[in-house]
């Protein structure tokens, strides 16, 4: 069935948040009417993992575990539409066709730090996926992604090109290194986040409108210091324990 659009109203943390729950058979992809660009994946587990994620209690061991198993979750659903090819094997019995993922080995791109806890999980769905890293960080003042290191596998014209990282905020950090890819030659870029910010969708759109954005959540808004509300602090310290 057709899932029906969020309205923006109904961004977390929002008051028209605490309306009644849709009905249970409409959990699907949820596209926010108002950015093009991003796919809200409201799948009931994500959206349960999240909570105890925002959760201030969550100890850094469950906050690590918790972000492998929503990337996990996450990256099933953006990769339902990848294109398949033919490919002829033989069963203990006989000859047999089947299909594989064509093209070449999809390419896993965190940004480093916080990006670096959604890659475990999402290289047990896909063993065979390839590794860059993008290395960023966010300048406490002006809020400007600063960048110190840049390594992606060769072949980046054939090759899909998944970003990730948990937070979207100001979107200067994703648009950084979604720029920095398309410079090196990559064509098919998606950026995975757990929390978005619109901000940070708007920014996506602007800069990339042609990077699809998924999110498990879009919030409501930043804070004076850059930081989402209602979000879940500083993903980068609570995974690795930096506070
Ligand atoms: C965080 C987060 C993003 C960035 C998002 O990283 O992991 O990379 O901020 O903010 P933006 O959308 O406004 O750019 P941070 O700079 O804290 O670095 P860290 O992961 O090394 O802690
Ligand atoms: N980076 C984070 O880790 N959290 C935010 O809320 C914003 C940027």
């Amino acid at each position: 069935m057709t899932p029906p659009n969020l309205p923006p109203d109904e961004r977390i943390g929002s008051p028209a948040a605490s309306r009644p729950p849709p009905p249970p058979d409409s959990f699907s992809l949820m596209a926010a009417p108002s950015f093009a660009n991003l796919t809200v994946l409201s799948h009931p587990l994500i959206q349960h993992k999240l909570t105890i994620l925002r959760d201030r209690r969550t100890s850094t061991r469950d906050f690590k575990q918790l972000v492998n198993e929503i990337a996990m979750l996450m990256a099933y659903e953006v990769t339902k539409d990848l294109a398949l090819e033919p490919v002829e094997i033989e069963t203990p019995l006989e000859k047999a066709s089947g299909r594989q993922v064509a093209g070449k080995k999809l390419t896993l791109v965190p940004i480093l730090r916080a990006g670096l806890g959604m890659v475990e999980g999402i290289s047990q769905l896909i063993p065979s996926a390839r590794v860059g890293h993008i290395g960023l960080y966010r300048d406490h003042d002006t809020l400007r992604p600063v960048d110190y290191y840049f390594k992606i596998p060769s072949g980046e014209q054939d090759r899909a090109f998944f970003v990730l990282d948990p937070m979207l905020a100001t979107g200067g950090s994703a648009v950084a290194a979604v720029g920095a890819l398309k410079r090196a030659g990559a064509q098919r870029v998606r950026f995975l986040c757990l929390v978005a910010a619109p901000e940070g969708v708007r920014a996506m759109l602007d800069a990339h409108p042609d990077v699809p954005v998924y999110a498990a959540a879009l919030d409501r808004e930043l804070n004076a210091k850059g930081y989402i509300l209602p979000g879940l602090g500083d993903a980068g310290d609570r995974l690795f324990g930096t506070r």
